[in-house]
């Protein structure tokens, strides 16, 4: 067949400008490979002044990504603007309406809206990817959607957020505070436009729902994450990490338990000698766990212009060729509601807290610790500091609700001058 298969791109920023320079430069590749050209009908984005660095002669323009969206000469409609609300969510069901195929690399707004997206899709029997929402250039939603598709899948885990990974493994490298290297980042463009999106585990948790609807055939569940930011990791957590073998990861595991679907995306330390804990700079990875596959380890970059549009591109290729699969990997109205699993399961946690340097506090400690069912593992005062006492202390597993138990009771002791930093150490 040699129809060519037109795009319509909505955001011309890094990922759109990406997604143009492939089409563009490699053109004689994708109409080989996908049996028909791959051509742009036209674009928008909010200025049309903007020197973007790419030829955009001979293509349409639309102020509005909705008009684009439902151009008679757009086949895919490509969504790289950004946001869960507003021009994203219209113009991508504007395209669904239209009877148009969608690739977006909005991890936000398929978090909150994926599920009705998808039935809306399939209605339309057109095809809602976004393999570049997760993981930029790894090719994980494929993996988990085809490859591992005779999989009863077991577990899903992975550092997700490249600019998280980037400040914790410079704040190591370098001897930073959280702060430094936060302004350092922010200053480089690495953050997002809102930067809690980053540092506040939101994209990291946004990524790992969409892995775990796939996964598990459930329904996009992101209030359902147990969900903790980098803010409060202090240099000395992750020299603290060192010293006992770890290096700490913002983490995101999704499982099914006994007790439900279990989301977290936190702070955790894990062994400086597994892949995971290797983990350098921007780079994500990806864990997946099989019945009968075992464990697949996926690594590469999660940002930036080539990646992220190798990934859109990858989406288009699959569409020109004619494969329309479910977003979620089955039918959307066929993904259940599974319930959640909050806190329930085991691991040791290392707890960082400052204690007034009075006979007892320790002992208080302790004792809140003990009612809470916490047996302690390993316990390190270091040097004071003025008058408070600076500790550390090993759990032996235990789940975080007995933990969160403790840490309120903690807070109470009238002995803590610095709130705990709790942070689960997972064993990957
Ligand atoms: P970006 O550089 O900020 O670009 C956003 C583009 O969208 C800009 O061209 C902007 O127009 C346009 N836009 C925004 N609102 C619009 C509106 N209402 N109408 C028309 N155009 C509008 O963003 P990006 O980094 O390319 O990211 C795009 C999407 O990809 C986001 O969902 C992001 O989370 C996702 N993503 C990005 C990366 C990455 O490495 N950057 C990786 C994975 C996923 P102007 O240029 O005229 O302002
Ligand atoms: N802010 C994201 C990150 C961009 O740092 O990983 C890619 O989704």
């Amino acid at each position: 067949m040699n129809t060519p298969l037109r795009l319509g791109i909505a955001g011309l920023g890094t990922v759109g400008v990406g997604v143009l320079r492939i089409v563009q430069g490699q053109a004689a590749l994708l109409a080989a490979r996908c049996g028909r050209p791959i051509t742009v009908s036209a674009v928008s984005a909010r200025s049309r002044t903007k020197d973007r660095g790419v030829d955009l002669s001979g293509l349409g323009w639309e102020d509005s990504p909705v008009a684009l969206a439902q151009r008679d000469d757009v086949d895919v409609f490509i969504e790289v603007m950004g946001g869960h609300e507003g021009a994203a969510r219209d113009a991508t069901t504007a395209a669904l309406r239209a009877g148009k195929h969608v690739v977006t690399a909005n991890k936000a707004l398929l978090a909150i809206h994926g599920q009705s997206l998808a039935e809306l899709a399939e209605d339309q029997g057109v095809a809602l990817r976004y393999e570049a929402a997760v993981a930029g250039g790894i090719p994980v939603i494929k993996a988990l959607s085809e490859g591992l598709a005779a999989n009863s899948m077991t577990r899903v885990l992975g550092v997700m957020n490249g600019s998280c990974n980037y400040i914790l493994t410079r704040m190591e490298s370098a001897g930073l505070s959280y702060q430094e290297v936060f302004n350092e980042a922010n200053a480089l463009g690495y953050l997002e436009a809102d930067p809690e999106l980053d540092v506040g585990g939101i994209d990291a948790a946004h990524k790992l729902t969409l892995l775990a609807a796939l996964a598990f055939g459930t329904r996009v569940d992101f209030d359902g994450v147990e969900l903790e930011g980098i803010g409060r990791v202090k240099i000395e957590d992750i020299r603290h990490a060192a010293d006992m073998g770890y290096r700490i990861k913002l983490l995101g595991v999704a499982q099914m338990t006994e007790h439900g679907l279990e989301q977290r995306m936190a702070p955790c330390l894990v062994p400086a000698t597994s892949p995971l804990g290797q983990l350098e700079g921007g780079t994500n990875m990806v864990v997946l766990e099989g019945n009968s596959v075992g464990q697949i380890v996926l690594r590469g970059a999660g940002a930036g212009e080539g990646p992220t549009a190798s990934a859109v591109m990858g989406d288009v290729a699959d569409i020109a060729r004619g494969l329309v699969i479910p977003a979620f990997g089955q039918a959307a109205r066929s993904l259940h509601s599974a319930p959640r699993a909050i806190s329930t399961s085991q691991a040791p946690f290392y707890l960082r807290m400052a204690l007034q340097d009075k006979p007892g506090a320790l002992a208080k400690i302790a004792h809140v610790l003990g009612e809470a069912g916490v047996s302690i593992h390993r316990m390190r005062q270091y040097d004071h500091i003025d008058d408070s006492a600076p500790v550390l202390i090993v759990t032996h597993k235990t789940t975080r609700s007995a933990l969160d138990q403790a840490l309120a009771a903690m807070n109470a002791t009238g002995v803590v001058t610095e709130s705990p930093v709790a942070l689960r150490i997972e064993n990957v």
